[in-house]
């Protein structure tokens, strides 16, 4: 029942808002379990809250958010329609990249969230999401390419930040992202209306090489 699936996001976001298992939450201001609906098609996967998802305790409302929700509106959905969520849930200092102990510690409350929700499309923004489906992918390489298994599609994007960052590269992250309908559709051919009673196939544990630390606390 969509009842008791919001209940179990819920108790996750309660955990995630007492979070003690990596040092990460010190000195932040709110944690950022992730937000949007349970009944979500997709979901897409960042990296960690910045600064304004620190002090607003929600994902992406920054000006990486407002490309979001752009590109959302492309493809004629809302933040409400998707669930958005980060590998890390609290904000790494000075935005550094997270730490793969930090990825890791955070791990099951993301695979968790991905468990209720099943959403039939997970779109990782960024490098450090997509390593959890695509341990060996280059982002410049792999981008636009959705992965299938029996459940569902994984589809690798830039982060909005980079794109924000590198304007070059908004062409491309606007076709990526006006493939997605095409995608959810493909997914609902193969698994039907119903929401699988099964998790599906968990990714690796860990990346083989995990994503290269630029700056350490
Ligand atoms: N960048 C991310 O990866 N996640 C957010 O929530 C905001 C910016």
């Amino acid at each position: 029942m969509t009842e008791d699936r919001a209940a179990a996001l819920a108790a996750i976001a309660e955990q995630v808002r007492t979070c003690t298992r990596c040092p990460l939450y010190i000195g932040t201001t709110n944690a950022v379990p992730g937000a949007g609906s349970v009944n979500a098609e997709i979901m897409f996967i960042g990296e960690g809250p910045g600064f304004n998802e620190d002090k607003q305790g929600l994902p992406f409302v920054g000006r990486s958010g407002d490309y979001l929700v752009y590109l959302l509106k492309l493809i004629g959905l809302s933040r409400d329609d998707v669930f958005i969520g980060n590998v890390v849930k609290h904000r790494p200092p000075e935005n550094r990249d997270p730490m793969p102990d930090e990825i890791l510690a955070c791990k099951p409350y993301l695979d968790q969230q991905v468990d209720i929700i099943q959403p039939l499309v997970i779109a990782t923004l960024g490098r450090f999401s997509m390593a959890r489906y695509f341990p060996d992918g280059k982002i410049s390489r792999i981008h636009g390419q959705p992965k299938y298994d029996n459940t569902r599609a994984y589809y690798p994007l830039f982060h909005p930040a980079a794109v924000l960052r590198n304007p070059d590269l908004r062409k491309e992250m606007e076709a990526d992202f006006k493939r997605i309908p095409e995608i959810i559709e493909k997914v609902k051919q193969t698994r039907g209306s119903s929401k699988p009673a099964a998790p599906p196939p968990v990714a690796e544990e860990k990346p083989e090489e995990p994503p290269k630390q630029l700056k350490l606390f």
